[in-house]
């Protein structure tokens, strides 16, 4: 199957269809991902935090990326592939950021990219016409964090929610194909998404957003990070995954595992053969 493009996700807000996008970060959730029947598949610096235990997404480096993007292209069948351009791989220079950019398609095998907040425009633009799709981030930008002085939602009072829909504007002025809105407030979202021509994707933005994302983890509740008061648990992966654990441990211990059909097994003459080399080594 070829995945989707950003063209075919963009005029999704034309057609007034809803937009499903989830983060995966290996061959396995890429797999699951696709036969799910995901339109996006986001390779987040989520990473940082539900794969690799920081606390933050702020360590999260390009080498890190990179090796997630290829394990997630190796899976992904269908969905449009969206690599996370990490903290200071497109702050610096919008030499370095359209290089680093080019690195997430060439090397990492994605088909967009997503970098967070407005104040990078000209970086948008810029990978935008070298080619790559580039979908905006708003709101409560996780690589921010430090200077919000937390995860806390955005966009709240009457200054904060205009500049919010000004730099969605921007963003789309400057050629994103979308923006995800993350952790504002939904009559917000909603004025924003009615504003733009692009669609918007929420995540603790309301129900009004052109679609939605969850982390992987968050929604089938695979332990690492408290989940957020956003997320609802679409089942109980961590805990199936737990009990099958726990009782691969015990019937290791208690030698049920493994039985006769887990093994490959010698032919009865080989078997004899064998058994009689050994009786005479060891006499
Ligand atoms: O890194 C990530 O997973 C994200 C989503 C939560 C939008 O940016």
């Amino acid at each position: 199957m070829t995945n989707k493009t950003a063209p075919q996700i963009r005029a999704m807000r034309q057609s007034e269809q809803k937009i499903a996008m989830v983060t995966a970060y290996d061959y396995p959730t890429g797999v699951l991902a696709s036969r799910a029947g995901a339109d996006i598949i986001l390779v987040g610096d989520s990473l940082g935090m539900v794969i690799l235990g920081y606390e933050d997404t702020l360590k999260v480096t390009m080498a890190d990326m990179i090796h997630h993007c290829k394990a997630v292209a190796r899976g992904a069948d269908g969905p449009l592939t969206v690599g996370d351009m990490p903290f200071m791989s497109y702050q610096i220079s919008t030499e370095q950021a359209v290089q680093n950019a080019g690195r997430f398609i060439q090397e990492g095998g994605m088909d967009a990219v997503k970098l967070e907040g407005a104040g990078f425009t000209d970086r948008v633009h810029a990978i935008a016409k070298s080619g790559i799709p580039v979908m905006g981030h708003l709101g409560l930008t996780p690589q921010s964090v430090k200077a919000f002085g937390g995860f806390k939602v955005q966009g709240k009072t009457l200054n904060a929610a205009r500049k919010l829909l000004e730099d969605a504007l921007k963003l789309e002025d400057a050629g994103v194909f979308s923006i995800v809105l993350e952790g504002i407030p939904a009559e917000l979202a909603e004025m924003v998404t009615g504003a733009l021509h692009v669609p918007t994707i929420g995540i603790g933005a309301g129900a009004a957003c052109t679609g939605q994302v969850l982390v992987f983890h968050d929604l089938l509740a695979i332990p690492g990070i408290a989940p957020f008061q956003f997320v609802r648990t679409f089942a109980e992966a961590g805990s199936v995954m737990e009990e099958g654990l726990q009782e691969f441990v015990s019937a290791v211990r208690n030698g049920n595992f493994p039985e006769h059909c887990h093994s490959t097994h010698l032919s009865e003459p080989v078997k004899q053969a064998l058994q009689k080399e050994v009786v005479r080594k060891c006499m």
